[in-house]
């Protein structure tokens, strides 16, 4: 037997990787499984991508290797989406990266810049590949708290009192996962004079900058982020098209160097198609954010009906493709989702998952039918 790596110690297998093996196996036992667990898009991508990539097979071009930076056009359509959504001006040609996914954007800033035993700072609760891939490259997560009292933004005054002479970077993500708050103009102020004082890379993992939010922001937009700020954005959620894998990360040209020089040594460019397909999504007009947002609003209804009678407490106050919850006090989440799914037959994510400060809460995803969830509600009423 060939021993793994020592690096394999340090992380465990993806919860939804495990979890969601049981619940296939209970589908395939004939039980009528409703799943709310995981945030993969349901509905379909814009018509026009789907024609994009169906008429690039045609292209001579399109079966050969892509350019490591991906084609021109589209990093243009990448900052031109920027200027439009967020008033942000980047350079196409030297300010953007197209990535497979924003998901691979964060073990490649983490490949770029941390060394062993460097410290970074990530949120919980919070996405959990922020922890694996910082363990998978030598590094030490450190925590910092959100907490529900404060609107889960960052505690600043708290994070300066610790020693952060070893920590690199830190993961911010608003609108955040899995809670749905919204970053304040004043937590991307503090933030980036935070980044400054102590020689720290911020980066905002944003890919739910547009789905239920009123007010969609870039930290790059924060006077001075520009220096010590990379933001990572994605087309999984705002546009349907999770399994495509297209994501981008933005920023100062010397960032985007470096995170370019790991990326053009793992992977080559991304398929042909898939790049025309993604221009054409990033240029659609406002009437696909409504149309989509109109689907979202009736499920997210039918969710807070389901929580409620789950007797469950929520904020209406928020965004993003999940809702957030809290249980009644002292049922534990992981104990909670799985009565619910032995007897409701019912999946939602414990919130324990995404950190210490997540326990006592569950996370719905909007990414099922209204039938579906009406059944739902039908099963716990
Ligand atoms: C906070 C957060 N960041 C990144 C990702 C990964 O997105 P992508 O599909 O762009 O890799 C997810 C997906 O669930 C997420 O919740």
């Amino acid at each position: 037997m060939i021993e793994v790596a020592n690096r394999l110690q340090t992380v465990e297998e993806y919860y939804f990787s495990k979890k969601l093996r049981e619940v296939n196996l209970l589908k395939a036992s004939g039980k009528p499984i409703i799943n709310l667990g995981i945030g993969s898009p349901d509905l379909q991508p814009p018509q026009k991508v789907i024609s994009a990539i169906t008429e690039s097979f045609a292209d001579a071009r399109a079966n050969q290797y892509q350019s490591y930076q991906g084609l021109p056009e589209l990093r243009e359509a990448m900052v031109s989406f920027y200027r439009d959504q967020f008033d942000v001006y980047l350079s196409p040609t030297t300010e953007v990266l197209p990535l497979m996914g924003s998901k691979e954007g964060i073990m490649h800033i983490s490949m770029a810049f941390l060394n062993e035993g460097d410290e970074v700072l990530i949120p919980n609760p919070g996405y959990p590949t922020y922890t694996s891939v910082t363990k998978l490259v030598g590094a030490e997560p450190v925590f910092y708290d959100l907490k529900e009292e404060t609107n889960w933004q960052p505690d600043i005054e708290a994070l300066e009192k610790l020693d952060l002479s070893r920590v690199k970077i830190m993961w911010v993500n608003y609108p955040h996962m899995p809670t749905g708050a919204n970053a304040t103009e004043a937590t991307f102020t503090k933030l980036v004079a935070f980044a400054k004082r102590n020689n720290i890379l911020i980066v905002n993992d944003n890919p739910y900058s547009f789905v239920l939010n009123d007010s969609p922001k870039s930290i790059l937009s924060t006077p001075g982020a520009r220096d010590c700020c990379l933001e990572l954005n994605s087309l999984s959620k705002t546009f349907n098209m999770a399994g495509w894998r297209v994501g981008m990360v933005l920023g100062k040209t010397d960032y985007i160097n470096s995170i370019l020089k790991v990326k053009s040594n793992m992977d080559s460019g991304m398929f042909y198609g898939i790049q025309k397909g993604a221009i054409e999504a990033l240029k659609c007009s406002k009437i696909w954010y409504v149309s989509l947002n109109s689907v979202y609003e009736r499920r997210r209804k039918l969710i807070w009906q389901l929580a409620k009678a789950l007797n469950c407490t929520y904020s209406t106050n928020t965004t993003g493709m999940f809702v957030w919850a809290k249980l009644p006090i002292y049922v534990k989440a992981e104990e909670f989702i799985d009565l619910l799914l032995k007897e409701n037959h019912i999946f939602i994510a414990p919130g324990n998952i995404f950190g210490s400060n997540g326990e006592g809460y569950v996370r719905f995803s909007l990414c099922a039918t209204t039938e579906d969830l009406e059944e739902a509600l039908a099963r716990i009423k």
